[in-house]
């Protein structure tokens, strides 16, 4: 195996699927030493199996400033934060940072948070109907619900919500520069430290006021670590979440035997959300990591200071795990999936994903049962390109 690595390397007929390229590795060699684009290799782990190990092992590190971390593109060098937060820092840290927000991220808050989640979805479907006869899903439907939710928990005023939403827009758009993706990353920053500033003075009881009146205060935590937190959970939900809802619906559009089944049958509704997590593995860049000690992984020994990298998209659909792993089942008993990865430092928001996607899903087929592509499929800009996999548009009628 010689190519660079390429998580953006050509799909095969069905662009759901993972590149052919890396399923073909998967079968044939599949912990390999692969190139990447500044002249460094790492080990690609594409089986189900090792990709688990590999994130249960805390003997790989998840600090891309340690030597040896593989960047996957040369801007993962500019993402490498000054002051990161809990998902580049190893245990304890990483057990001591994650810790001071669990509980807003628990299943039973998730819940708590159903009935808000509902009235957004409503009010947006609500709008989707007034506006008529067909609108982008991923604009007009997708990227609100994450986006209010995440307003809603960390105490983000809702007539800051344009602000704070085009902040984001332009740092998640291919469109913009990269002059325009860090002039809106930096107004983020100072957005969320003048929010952080006057909750200092006037707490609100939501996520952010606490940090700073418990942990802040105790000297737990600096104003920087603060805002870096904000920053972490505004940005790790946000593009993934909306991508799961456009791109899941998408998904079942193209399965309408598995649509009308759910349709029929709400009851499907958790397993058909569990299905298309697995079955898109959006996070379709796969997770990196560096080995801090000697370890052997699926027969091949990888040494102190070597990169890994965990490659969601194929060990989701590897024969060895998943019956039938390229069909799409919403039935399906299994839900071992790593959508949301594995391991200590496996997606603290995923009770909070799986209920948004399982309200704007489940409320979307009910109340528009006609929901169809306004466009040809194959007239749809796929994102393979980007750091989370999805459609750039989505234009639907009904
Ligand atoms: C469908 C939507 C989502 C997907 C597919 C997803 C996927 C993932 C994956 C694969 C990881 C592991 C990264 C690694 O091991 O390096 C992760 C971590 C994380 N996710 Fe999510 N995520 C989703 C939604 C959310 C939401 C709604 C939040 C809420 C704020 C969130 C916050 C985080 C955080 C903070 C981490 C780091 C956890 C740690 O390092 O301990 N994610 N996510």
């Amino acid at each position: 195996m010689t190519d660079v690595f390429n998580f953006a390397a050509e799909r095969g007929a069905c662009p759901f699927d993972p590149p052919p390229v890396y399923e073909r590795l998967r079968e044939e060699d599949p912990v390999s030493r692969i190139d990447l684009w500044d002249g460094s290799s790492m080990w690609m782990v594409t089986r189900h199996a090792d990709v688990r190990a590999v994130l249960a092992d805390n003997s790989f590190s998840a600090d891309n400033s340690k030597a040896g971390f593989p960047l996957l593109t040369p801007s993962s060098e500019a993402l490498t934060e000054d002051n990161p937060t809990f998902v580049r820092v190893d245990p304890p840290e990483h057990g001591r940072l994650r810790g001071m927000v669990n509980a807003d991220f628990t299943m039973k808050a998730a819940i708590a948070l159903r009935p808000r989640i509902q009235e957004i979805v409503d009010g947006l479907i609500d709008a989707i109907e007034a506006h008529g006869p067909s609108v982008d899903l991923v604009a007009e439907f997708a990227v609100p619900i994450p986006s209010e939710v995440i307003c809603i928990i960390l105490g983000v005023p809702y007539e800051d919500h344009d602000y704070f939403q085009k902040c984001t827009a332009t740092m998640t758009s291919v469109a913009a520069s990269e002059e325009e993706v860090n002039e809106a990353s930096e107004a983020l920053t100072r957005f969320l430290t003048e929010l952080i500033e006057a909750k200092a003075v006037l707490p609100t009881g939501d996520l952010l006021s606490r940090l700073v009146v418990e942990r802040e205060r105790a000297g737990e935590l600096t104003r920087t670590d603060v805002v870096s937190m904000a920053r972490l959970l505004l940005d790790a939900g946000h593009d993934t979440t909306a991508m799961m809802i456009s791109y899941g619906m998408l998904t079942l559009l193209r399965h309408p035997g598995q649509l009308q089944a759910l349709r029929e049958d709400p009851s499907l509704l958790s397993g058909a959300v569990e299905e298309l997590l697995r079955y898109t593995t959006v996070i379709h860049t796969g997770v990196p990591r560096v080995a801090t000690k000697d370890v052997e992984v699926g027969g091949n020994l990888i040494r102190a200071g070597e990169g890994v990298l965990c490659y969601l998209p194929t060990a989701n659909r590897d024969g060895d795990r998943f019956d039938e792993p390229d069909a799409l089942d919403i039935r399906r008993k299994d839900r071992g999936h790593m959508a949301f990865g594995f391991g200590i430092h496996q997606c603290i928001g995923q009770p909070l994903a799986r209920v948004e996607l399982q309200v704007a899903l489940g409320t979307l087929i009910r109340r528009l049962p006609g929901l169809r592509l306004a466009v040809p499929f194959e007239d749809l800009r796929f994102r393979h390109e980007m750091f989370v996999e999805g459609v750039y548009e989505l234009p639907v009628t009904w």
